[in-house]
């Protein structure tokens, strides 16, 4: 069990909790239409601490001297599990997942109140889901109605989600290797989908490329919805309809990512759907190129969070004015944010469990510090509408390229190092 990560992430949350109870659900399923529900995923700070993959859970953990990690769940049964599959049963979920202890969720709430009287303070995060709040908010109340006989309810109530947000920040080894596994397959879905590409395909033909390569390689799932762009939906930023014919001489941007055992990669790539970079598109790309160039030199320890965005925008807003898409000096451009009309998402964010991990980006109001560990995304990109003030050469071109990088002791690394990215490379994969 020394081994167990989920286990090692409890007794760390516990030693930062010191004291107290802790109270983490995990995510409700949802339904879809009447009676049917979303493929079910649990909750990334549940599934953190856990590992345990069924709805209708809570972790509770008990800090202090006799520190606890106790589980509740749903009870085996046998006529249920017919229809919808096996249920560990909290005897079951207890052995196979190294709890403490674990109990029916049907007796949850005498016992979070039994677990709360006269504990210092309680970690939870208010706010997120009402019907848990109420829940919490019975414990508390159940405990307090006891003050005659001696029972003190906890005084103090601290977001849970906050140290969790902290601990997050800076992956695991098997956190990494997770990541490392979601890179690797979203990287061979991209090349697939290159070679697949040519004009006179659906979008949502490629798009179907993606999910078949995420599936067979065991990837449960898509990390968000894929963005299969061509032409002018490259310039729509969350476009994900999917379902436009691929023109010859436009290019084709793709975002798109996929979970393995709850952990993202998030991946784009831009190619012509000719396999042949025109002029124009070439000026784009090598500018967006250029500038991830940059921004990935930037990710290192002790760098900020704002570093690899600062060093994208540098070169964006100079290839920009070189373009002629902007006037003014580099520094103008700059400081009035001109830029901003071909460019106007960050350049980076936190990356894991979720595609937009947790976890700060500011802490006691300065940018983040890089540290060894991290995981985030580099991604800059430029989008042109047609505009009369803007060269028709360019109109309609959007790219973005965006790969996953970790933080290491001296600078980082790509995890999506294996996705073609050079004008060069596409091409060449494009041709065979
Ligand atoms: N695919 C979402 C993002 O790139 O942030
Ligand atoms: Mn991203
Ligand atoms: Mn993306």
């Amino acid at each position: 069990m020394a081994d167990n990560p989920f286990l090692q992430r409890r007794h760390s949350l516990l030693a930062r909790m010191g004291s107290g109870v802790a109270v983490i659900p995990t995510a409700p399923e949802h339904v879809r239409n009447r009676d049917t529900t979303f493929l079910y995923r649990a909750d990334s700070y549940f599934h953190y601490l856990t590992g345990f993959p069924e709805p209708e859970a809570v972790l509770v953990l008990v800090a202090g001297e006799h520190a606890q990690s106790i589980l509740f769940c749903r009870d085996k049964d046998i006529e249920k599990e017919i229809w919808d599959g096996f249920r560990h049963g909290p005897v079951g979920a207890q052995e196979c997942f190294g709890f403490d202890a674990a109990f029916s969720i049907k007796e949850f709430d005498t016992k979070l109140a039994e677990l709360l009287a006269d504990q210092p303070s309680l970690w939870y995060s208010i706010g997120h889901d009402a019907a848990w709040d109420v829940r919490i908010a019975a414990g508390l109340n159940a405990v307090r109605a006891q003050a005659r006989a001696g029972k003190r309810a906890p005084a103090v109530i601290h977001d849970v989600r906050a140290a969790l947000d902290d601990m997050r920040l800076g992956k695991d080894a098997h956190e990494i290797a997770l990541m490392r596994k979601a890179a690797a397959i979203a990287g061979a879905a991209h090349r697939r989908a290159m070679r697949f590409t040519t004009p006179g395909k659906n979008e949502c033909e490629v798009e179907a490329e993606f999910l078949h390569e995420f599936r067979r390689q065991g990837s449960q799932a898509p990390s968000y919805s894929p963005i299969v762009a061509s032409g002018a939906n490259a310039c729509v930023l969350h476009y994900v309809d999917n379902n436009r014919m691929l023109r010859e001489g436009e290019l084709l941007l793709i975002d798109a990512g996929c979970e393995v055992d709850g952990y993202a990669s998030d991946i784009t790539r831009t190619f012509p759907v000719n396999g042949r970079f025109s002029g124009p598109q070439a000026d784009v790309y090598d500018l967006v190129f250029n500038a991830q160039v940059a921004a990935v030199a930037a990710i290192k320890p002790e760098a900020s969070f704002l570093d690899p965005h600062t060093a994208a925008v540098r070169v964006l807003a100079q290839g920009m004015i070189d373009m002629e898409l902007l006037e003014g000096s580099l520094d103008a451009v700059i400081e009035t944010e001109s830029y901003k009309r071909f460019y106007m998402h960050r350049t980076s964010h936190w990356l894991g469990l979720d595609v937009h991990d947790a976890g700060e980006y500011r802490h006691g109001g300065d940018w983040r510090k890089l540290v060894p560990g991290m995981t985030l995304t580099v991604e800059p990109g430029c989008y042109i509408r047609p505009a009369e003030d803007v060269p028709e050469a360019f109109w309609n071109i959007g790219v973005r390229i965006e790969d996953d990088a970790l933080v290491t002791a001296d600078g980082c690394e790509i995890l999506t190092a294996d996705t073609p990215k050079t004008i060069a490379d596409i091409e060449y994969l494009m041709k065979k």
